[in-house]
Formats: structure tokens, sequence, C-alpha cells
């Protein structure tokens, strides 16, 4: 298998320079994908080890593939990170030297109209990051959750103003036939926001919507607090934790933990590093990242 598609990793060399890979070190990715940070930290290593979670099975195979060089140096493990605890405890690991999380999509997900994260192309509307082990489905969520749920999450996990307009739509679709494709409930949503205010719109006007529905069928902003909890507890004094965000949800959560555990005196922070406009220029889905990283002190 070729090098899998999340072939650009995002802030690569900020986030090698923080980890500061030592050969003899373990290192846990808690969102390995398709392996490009990983690669990076492996070759690192002579006598150290790399654990890489991920709970999308298709995410790991790719990771398998791309980290084959280094096999001896790095263990693969589908889980969800908010369960990192129990994975260190199985391979008795009690304490790592760094911490990787890159929030968010992979390019595995996106570019698979099959798994139904994207908007611009026709697919089922799935979104789940771990199909053997989540049940819940997008399609799921808007043709059986209450008016005033769907309103709570498209406001809480999209940030989306016209959210009760939309979900007047969506269900008023629903009574007529099940929502069950991508492309049916993009549509939905164009036809449901004012023409004036889609036209000042600088993203698609499904963008929120479908974010939204990702977050609440992944459970994302919980696994996230969980995994930052969880993480910091394995973390060893002196080793760094480092987090990728891509929206603003996301990023709120990683801040407000890193500066609750600077002023408990844990952790000293980095600071706030974006990508620079060269790095955005080639590779356009690092626009929105924000790499916050910290040294546990104690
Ligand atoms: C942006 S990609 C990571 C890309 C990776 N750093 C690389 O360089 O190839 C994010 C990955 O995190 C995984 N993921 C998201 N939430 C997760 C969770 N709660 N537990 C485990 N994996 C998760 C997704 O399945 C996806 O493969």
């Amino acid at each position: 298998m070729s090098p899998g598609p999340c072939h650009k990793p995002v802030l690569l060399h900020e986030v090698v320079r923080l980890l500061g890979i030592k050969p003899d070190g373990t290192y846990l990715d808690c969102t390995v994908g398709g392996g490009g940070h990983a690669y990076e930290i492996a070759r690192r290593l002579d006598t150290g080890l790399l654990i890489g979670l991920d709970w999308d099975s298709q995410a790991l195979e790719e990771a398998r593939a791309r980290l084959e060089p280094f096999a001896a140096r790095v263990k693969l493990v589908q889980a969800n990170f908010r369960d990192l605890e129990g994975v260190l405890d199985r391979l008795g690991i009690s304490l790592v030297d760094g911490l990787l999380f890159d929030l968010g999509l992979s390019a595995i997900h996106v570019d698979s109209p099959e798994r139904g994260f994207s908007f611009r192309s026709d697919g089922p509307l799935d979104m789940r990051m771990d199909r053997e082990g989540n049940p819940l489905t997008a399609a799921e969520i808007v043709n059986s959750y209450s008016r005033a749920e769907l309103v709570r999450i498209l406001k809480e996990y999209g940030e989306e103003r016209w959210a009760s307009r939309i979900v007047e739509a969506i269900i008023r679709a629903r009574e007529r036939e099940p929502l069950e494709r991508t492309l049916q409930l993009a549509e939905l949503v164009v036809g449901a926001i004012p023409a004036p205010a889609r036209r000042r719109m600088k993203i698609h006007p499904a963008t929120r919507t479908f974010q939204a529905l990702r977050i609440a069928v992944n459970d994302e902003l919980e696994n996230l607090r969980l995994g930052l909890e969880a993480g910091f507890r394995r973390l060893a004094p002196g080793g760094v934790m480092a987090v990728i965000s891509f929206h603003s949800l996301e990023d709120r959560i990683v801040k407000r933990f890193f500066r609750n555990r600077a002023d408990r005196g844990e952790a000293e922070l980095f600071k706030l590093i974006r990508p620079t406009a060269e790095e955005i220029a080639e590779n356009p889905r690092a626009r929105s990242a924000k790499l916050r990283a910290a040294q546990k002190v104690r």
C-alpha cells in the first residue's frame, strides 16, 4: 500500500522540535492517522518506542504500511484516545516522554465519499470515525433527534446562526422521507439559509452543519476533554504534550486545559504556533491549525 492520503502532516517540524525526541524515549501518538507525524518520531528512535492509537481501522492500516520500516519500534493499537490509560496498562507502560494529539479529520475521511463526511460528494450520512465501535450515524441523528436537540447540536457544535431554520427544513424533509445522503442534506441546508446571507459566506453553507453532526456522532469534545486529562496523567515530568486543533471549540478546550495546569504549577506552556503562509499555500488543510504545547513540571 502506498503512503496514506494523510501525506502532509500539519506543523510537522514544529511538533518534532517541541517533543524533542530522545532516541530511547517512549512516545504516544494519540491520533496516528496516516502515520505522518509518527514517521518522523519513529525514525528518531533507536531503543525507544512509539505507540500509535487510532480508533479508525482504515487509518491504522495506512499507518502500519507507512511505519513498516520502523516496525520493531512501533506499536499500533485501535483505541479511542480517551481510553489511552488502559492501552498503556496493557503494554506495561506507566509514563511516556511525549504525547501528540492531531485532532480532526484525516484525508482518509474527507476523500472517501462513502464515509459520509463530505458535503461536496455524495455518500451515506454516516460520519463515524470508529465504524466498528460506534453505532450512532449522522443519519440516525437527523432522522430521530427532536427539534430542540438538533438545534442545540447545530448551535453548540457548529456555532450555526441559522440553526433553527436549518432544523425546520430537516424536520419538514424527514416527514416526507428519511434523509440518507450527504448531498441531500447539503442541498437542504443551502436552501434553508437566506440567499443574501449565503452570498456573504466565505465557506460552503453546509460546513457548520456537517461539523456539528460530526462532533455529535463521534462525541469529539468529550473525548478530547478525557483524552487530555488521561494523557497528562501519563506524561513523565519533563515530558511534552502537543495538541493540534482545527476549530475554536477544540482550541478553547485545549487552551483552558493547559492554562489550568499552568495555574496549578504543573505545566509550563509554550507559545501558540500557527502554520506559516508557505505551509498553508502548500497544504490548505493547515489553514485553521493551532498548535499548543506544554511541558509537565511535576
Ligand atoms: C488529522 S488525523 C491524524 C493525522 C496524523 N497525525 C498524520 O500525520 O497522518 C486525525 C486522526 O485521529 C483519529 N481520531 C480522532 N479522534 C480520535 C479518538 N477519540 N481516538 C482515537 N483516534 C481518533 C482519526 O480517526 C484520524 O485518523
